[in-house]
């Protein structure tokens, strides 16, 4: 006779609980889509107060991924099937609870088997409350094998814990530990509104707990989290949320008033807006994909600044370029994002090793081509926030062998750990991974 579960004709889309809705989204992610796309749909059917907590659930599950799925493996006689799949989620979501977060076992194992409820699978719960209880009363011998092999110690893909470990033997386990922890908050002062010192001052008036950055002249890493909408002066533009790394691309363009500026991968318009604060430029950011469009505009409207924003492909500049040069290029490519793991965990799981291969392609081709549209005697950045030298300094040495125009520029930061280009490594309690390089093209123009 068949059970309820294998009747279902339908998917379980939705459910009313926290962790049944963090399930729902850790199935979707182990199947390919990213948690900022699904955030809000995953959010909806919950009441407000409850988006903190399937976050942090989300967040939680996608970085100790690799090491409950292993776990959960172990726990399960047979896995999941078809619809149940959803389950195996479930099963993740408690283990995260009782192994990272350490919630009250009782507790933890009870709220998770009642979520089996709320997805439609009430008629599992047994399997669910069997294996957290399992887990619980043999927890040292099940952890044991894990902690040798680094891909579940560390709760990393082990095609990314080879790659980081051959590219930096000194910094790998560093990396590794550090994009286990969430990163800091970390705001840009906008410059054109008051100075950081002021900006700090109103923090202080307002009892928020802040530290000044050392890396860029605008940052300032708030000491506990906050309600950055209810921030001083936020809705008027007073400041933006943005990492301490990430600010360094506008400071090393350096943006004169008067210049031509593209930002050829610009969306959501973080640094947009950062190369508007900084001058009065005649500014061009161009993004591929619709749907991060609106997120520019928004950006520039709640600082107040102006650009010209185009959707267009920057590795296909005859279709929207006017054939005016730049005088200044931001070319922050697609990339492997191996720098800000410890914001986008699920990073974890969506990326592949032959990804890599396929940026690599596609920044070589947006790169040659912003390259085109640079005046004689212009300056490119290229950045990335990957910490994988196939994407930064290899694809930079290739690009400066195969033309005689281009000259790298030095870039000096703390913490630099390459030497064409400037490298920085995820910090904890600091800044993320980025790369960068500076790029000048000699006025004897050779194309
Ligand atoms: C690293 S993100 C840029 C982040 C942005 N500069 C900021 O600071 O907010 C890269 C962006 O490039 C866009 N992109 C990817 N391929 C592109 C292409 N061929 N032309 C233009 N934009 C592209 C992606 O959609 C993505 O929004």
């Amino acid at each position: 006779m068949s059970t309820i579960w294998q009747q279902r004709a339908v998917r379980p889309t939705s459910s009313d609980n926290p962790r049944g809705q963090a399930a729902l989204g850790l199935m979707k992610v182990s199947q390919g889509q990213s948690l900022s796309a699904l955030m809000s749909e995953l959010e909806q059917p919950l009441d407000s107060s409850e988006h903190g907590f399937l976050r942090d659930l989300l967040l939680g599950s996608c970085r100790y991924w690799h090491r409950l799925n292993a776990i959960a493996k172990m726990l399960l006689d047979q896995p999941f099937e078809g619809n149940a799949e959803v389950l195996h989620s479930l099963l993740i979501v408690g283990l995260y609870q009782l192994e990272i977060q350490q919630k009250s076992a009782h507790a933890a194992v009870h709220a998770t088997v009642e979520a089996t409820e709320s997805l439609g699978f009430g008629n599992r719960r047994s399997i669910i409350n069997a294996c957290l209880r399992r887990y619980l009363r043999e927890q040292e011998a099940l952890l044991e094998p894990l902690n040798d092999n680094p891909v579940t110690a560390t709760s990393h893909p082990k095609w990314l814990v080879k790659l980081l470990k051959s590219a930096w033997p000194d910094h790998w386990q560093a990396i590794l530990a550090s994009n286990n922890q969430p990163g800091p908050i970390c705001l840009r002062n906008n410059a054109r509104q008051q100075s950081r010192d002021d900006y700090q001052h109103q923090l202080h008036q307002a009892d928020i707990g802040y530290r000044s950055g050392e890396l860029s002249r605008q940052s300032i890493y708030l000491l506990t989290s906050q309600n950055v909408t209810a921030l001083p002066g936020f809705p008027d533009g007073s400041c933006s949320v943005q990492d301490e790394a990430a600010q360094l691309a506008a400071e090393f363009l350096a943006p004169q008033s008067g210049e031509r500026v593209l930002d050829a991968c610009a969306a959501p318009g973080g640094k947009t807006c950062h190369l508007a604060e900084l001058a009065d430029i005649d500014l061009t950011a161009v993004e591929l994909e619709a749907n991060r469009i609106p997120r520019i505009h928004e950006n520039l409207a709640r600082l107040q600044l102006q650009a010209e924003i185009i959707q267009a492909d920057a590795s296909q500049p005859d279709q929207w370029w006017n054939g005016e040069p730049f005088d200044a290029i931001l070319l922050d490519a697609p990339c492997s994002a191996t720098g800000v793991i410890r914001r986008h965990p699920d990073i974890k799981l969506l990326r592949r090793r032959e990804d890599i291969d396929a940026l690599v392609e596609l920044q070589q081709q947006i790169l040659t081509q912003c390259w085109r549209m640079l005046k004689p005697g212009g300056r490119l950045l290229y950045a990335t926030c990957s910490v994988l030298p196939q994407e930064n300094r290899l694809q930079i040495e290739r690009f400066l062998e195969q033309r005689d125009d281009a000259s790298l520029q030095a870039l000096t930061a703390p913490g630099n750990v390459e030497q064409t280009g400037l490298q920085l490594l995820p910090t904890e309690d600091s800044h993320d991974g980025f790369y960068y390089a500076l790029l000048t093209k000699n006025s004897k123009v050779c194309q």
